[in-house]
């Protein structure tokens, strides 16, 4: 499989797995698989045998699609679960002509990783912002550049060291080696926004069933990132419980007649559901639905909107904001309802390719872009894995390696991956 890439995003609704590969640089989906997920709660992982089942039940319906097997795959974090801490590398250019190798580059990179943190926290991933060579910034690669300093600006990602163990735990008991875990954004990233909307400024906001990550971008990096915990299941349980049916009838509801304000549906309208309890039918009054649909989705976003005044966050959005994320996917008239709460452009993202193309696989086939525009394919990473526990390299300074060293295995192949994971 060496152009192909399984990613898995575990979701609060479902879990979902893609296949992709690149051809002549042509990225295509060859299997998709979904499946109903009971083991997450608010984007954490609170049952990993349901996890397990779902992510086992999706990971065969894209092999059978793919007619592939599936052995290894990229998995996602929530943006709301990590955090993000600005560093800085520094070293001498080792080689005698001063010209920067990939072996300096490496080496700049883990005295960007000396950062303390405390024992119940993991750094997970390196986001790299920029080389610096002899006080020349904005370097995206250095190697053949000639020079004596080398410095690297990075954004460290800190996450709760339970948090990934019970991702790791729920996806090796699936039967799988987890090939990276990717920051939610990121990926989501890859697929929803332009670099150029990346570097004005832009808000991508991923409203989920249980949440809503809004994270921002500037200079063609991410900034910020918080979780706030509502999303599309919100919607569902508040038609279920002011029209007294049952959660599946709310959510075909949503689907089926959902708007996003009240103005859109006549005060006679109804439609007929079964009772509670299996007592007949009984008459649902849509208008009910739209102003209880209005109220939930006009919270979400002012949430939303509340999140990025209070992070300041708001004047730097020149390229407005993005939602992806199936909660407020497809509800009749919210493009105008959303565009009315944000004094910036507002637009609805997804993947646009063959198979996934659903605001609900952003996150998922976003993970693939991100490995495979990283270079990362299954089998080159495995090999990259074996090379990195060869010739790993000594780091002095605040951040504990002793301790590291104690964890599992898999924690720390996966650790030592993303030290070069660029
Ligand atoms: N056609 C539709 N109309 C309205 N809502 C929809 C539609 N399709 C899906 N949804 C809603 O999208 C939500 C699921 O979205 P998504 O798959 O992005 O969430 P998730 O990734 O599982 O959850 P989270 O990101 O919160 O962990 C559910 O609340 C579902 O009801
Ligand atoms: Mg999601």
């Amino acid at each position: 499989m060496s152009n192909t890439v399984v990613s898995l995003d575990i979701g609060s609704s479902k879990v979902c797995v893609v296949l992709a590969e690149i051809n002549k640089k042509q990225f295509n989906i060859l299997g998709v698989g979904t499946s109903e997920c009971k083991g997450v709660k608010k984007g954490i992982i609170v049952d990993i045998d349901s996890t397990v089942e779902a992510i086992q039940d999706a990971v065969s319906q894209a092999e059978q699609m793919s007619n592939r097997e599936i052995k290894s795959t990229f998995v996602n974090i929530p943006g709301g679960y990590a955090s993000l801490y600005k560093n800085k590398g520094v070293i001498a250019v080792s080689g005698d002509n001063k010209e920067i190798i990939s072996e300096d580059v490496k080496r700049v990179l883990q005295a960007a990783r000396v950062f303390s943190v405390t024992s119940d926290r993991e750094i997970i991933d390196i986001i790299k912002e920029q080389f610096v060579v002899d006080g020349y910034g904005d370097i995206k690669d250095p190697i053949g550049m000639r020079g004596v300093r080398l410095e690297v600006d990075v954004s460290l990602v800190v996450a709760s060291c339970t948090t990934v163990q019970n991702i790791i735990r729920s996806v090796e008991k699936s039967g799988l080696k987890i090939d990276g875990i990717v920051l939610e954004p990121l990926g989501t990233s890859m697929v929803t926004l332009s670099d150029d909307e990346k570097e004005l400024g832009v808000a991508l906001v991923d409203i989920g069933s249980e949440t809503t990550d809004i994270s921002v971008f500037n200079k063609g990096s991410l900034v910020f990132t918080k979780m706030i915990p509502v999303g599309g299941g919100h919607i569902t349980s508040d038609i279920s419980m002011v029209c007294k049916i049952s959660h599946s009838d709310s959510e075909n509801l949503k689907k089926q007649y959902g708007v996003s304000t009240s103005t859109l549906v006549k005060p006679e309208d109804t439609v007929k559901i079964s009772a509670l309890g299996g007592k007949g039918e009984k008459n649902v009054s849509l208008y009910e639905v739209s102003q209880v649909m209005e109220a939930r989705i006009s919270e979400i976003l002012y949430l939303i909107r509340d999140t990025l005044e209070k992070e300041d966050l708001g004047e730097s959005l020149s390229a407005g904001i993005v939602i992806t994320g199936g909660g407020l996917f497809n509800i009749k008239g919210i493009q105008e309802v959303a565009q009315a709460h944000f004094n910036v452009p507002v637009r609805f993202g997804y993947p646009n390719f063959i198979g996934v193309a659903s605001p609900m696989y952003s996150a998922s086939t976003g993970i693939a872009v991100y490995a495979l525009k990283n270079k990362k394919t299954s089998e080159t990473l495995a090999n990259e894995f074996r090379n990195d526990a060869a010739d790993e390299v000594a780091v002095d300074g605040d951040y504990d390696l002793d301790e590291q060293e104690e964890k599992s295995g898999i924690f720390n192949r996966v650790k030592e991956f993303f030290t070069d994971f660029f």
